[in-house]
């Protein structure tokens, strides 16, 4: 037998124990087998329950291997011999393909999404909630670190962010809706991660830097709790024990310093982590009408996924085009104007987007044919997507229904990782 052939047998073997231990439990939990049998609440069962997981890594360490590889062996993934035997834990995540990952992701409540947001992120959000365990986070304490004088608009905020959700087609019986502040253990990680972050970590975020920026040019409070919100950020990462963070670019470099504290941890207590990847959409991200780089509600320069017909055209009649292009006979510049842009981005009927760009750099088509068929063209876009957040604001209890459903199912993950973490590091046993 050589050598691969021998480890697989040791992992069937420990299969084969986790496996017994299941069914052990499953024996002993009658609750859960009533609550099957009588329907009333969805059972929901991530497939790594704590103790079985702690006791899966101590075999695994018995017999000398990776626990770390022994969790990812616990979602049954397929394993590329090459890199089998490999023990880096950050190689681990090149070793997990098609498998169900845990992903999670956010977004702060403040305000109502934008076809901005659709391009940076919850295109890729629907491109992986079939395939994952998937954790969308209402991060309504971050939204708090820059705007605590405007709770109410938080408030409102987090149900419009869960109608955008539901409106564009993420599904809360895939994926589980979670609000921040309805888990205390996302605060609890927080601070525990906070005395193992160096200052200069957050010294270093380019993200944190211009943001900051923008807060001085507003002159507003740079609070406390603006300045170590990547502290937490890293702790909703980490929470779920998520392996896949799909995000905007501008999130790049929370992602580094989560893998940063992830493996710290690891290193410093004992492996809980895994360390997460991000993944990031091929067009990255959208302009404002205006051109901008930066999109806000407050900057006037974005187009809401719940805009009216009409205001989708007012809004494209106003966009931004080639400032140097006087007269529908001039030669325009197609590159980086916004227009052109959308049109891209939203205008499935390629041929005619070659078409208007053809005669836009050549002097042959007038803005307002442009604009129109870009109008045309998101209005056919966003038609579904209004159709169906027009569904759920009728019916708030829906959508208050799965964000309660979510945030428990996040709750029950969120508790198992804290009692790891605790653990691991050895506090919150002082009596044993
Ligand atoms: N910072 C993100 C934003 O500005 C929101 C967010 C909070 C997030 N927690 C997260 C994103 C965790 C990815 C992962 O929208």
């Amino acid at each position: 037998m050589d050598f691969i052939e021998d480890q697989r047998k040791v992992i069937d073997d420990l299969d084969a124990e986790i496996i017994r231990l299941l069914a052990e439990r499953m024996k002993a939990s009658k609750s859960i087998g009533d609550a099957k049998r009588s329907g009333s609440k969805p059972v929901y069962a991530p497939g790594r329950e704590a103790a079985v997981l702690q006791r899966r890594r101590e075999l695994a360490r018995q017999h000398g291997i990776d626990p770390f590889f022994v969790d990812r062996l616990y979602t049954q993934e397929i394993i590329p011999e090459s890199r089998w035997l490999q023990r880096h834990p950050e190689e681990e995540q090149l070793m997990v393909k098609e498998t169900k990952k845990t992903v999670l992701t956010g977004m702060r409540p403040t305000g109502a999404l934008h076809l901005g947001h659709y391009v940076g992120a919850l295109r890729n959000w629907l491109k992986v909630q079939h395939e994952n365990e998937c954790y969308f986070l209402i991060a309504d304490y971050q939204a708090l670190s820059d705007h605590a004088d405007d709770v109410a608009g938080i408030r409102q905020s987090v149900m419009d962010v869960a109608m955008d959700w539901l409106a564009v087609g993420l599904d809360p019986d895939l994926s589980a809706f979670c609000i921040q502040s309805l888990i205390p253990e996302h605060a609890e990680l927080t601070m525990l991660l906070s005395f193992i972050t160096s200052m200069s970590v957050l010294d270093r975020n380019p993200t944190l830097k211009s943001e900051l920026r923008d807060l001085e040019e507003r002159s507003t409070m740079v609070t406390v709790g603006f300045m170590t919100y990547p502290v937490s950020q890293i702790a909703d990462i980490l929470l779920p024990r998520a392996h896949l963070v799909p995000v905007g670019e501008d999130q790049l470099p929370h992602i580094e310093d989560t893998r940063h504290i992830a493996r710290r941890f690891n290193k410093m207590y004992g492996e809980v982590f895994p360390i997460p990847v991000a993944r990031v959409g091929d067009v990255g991200r959208l302009v404002g009408i205006d051109g901008g780089k930066k999109m806000g509600k407050s900057l006037r320069n974005v187009i809401e996924l719940r805009a009216s017909e009409d205001e989708v055209r007012k809004l494209v009649m106003k966009m931004y085009t080639d400032p140097n292009r006087i007269h529908s006979t001039d030669p325009g510049t197609v590159e980086g104007n916004p227009l052109f842009i959308y049109h891209r981005a939203f205008n499935p009927d390629k041929d005619e987007v070659d078409d208007l760009e053809e005669r836009y750099r050549t002097g042959r088509v007038g803005d307002v044919e442009v604009k129109e068929k870009l109008a045309a063209a998101l209005n056919e876009f966003l038609g579904p997507i209004r159709e169906k957040r027009a569904y759920y604001e009728a019916r708030p209890n829906l959508v208050k229904d799965a964000l309660i459903a979510g945030t428990d199912r996040e709750r029950v993950l969120a508790k198992e990782t804290l009692r790891m973490v605790k653990d691991a590091m050895g506090i919150a046993s002082y009596f044993d």
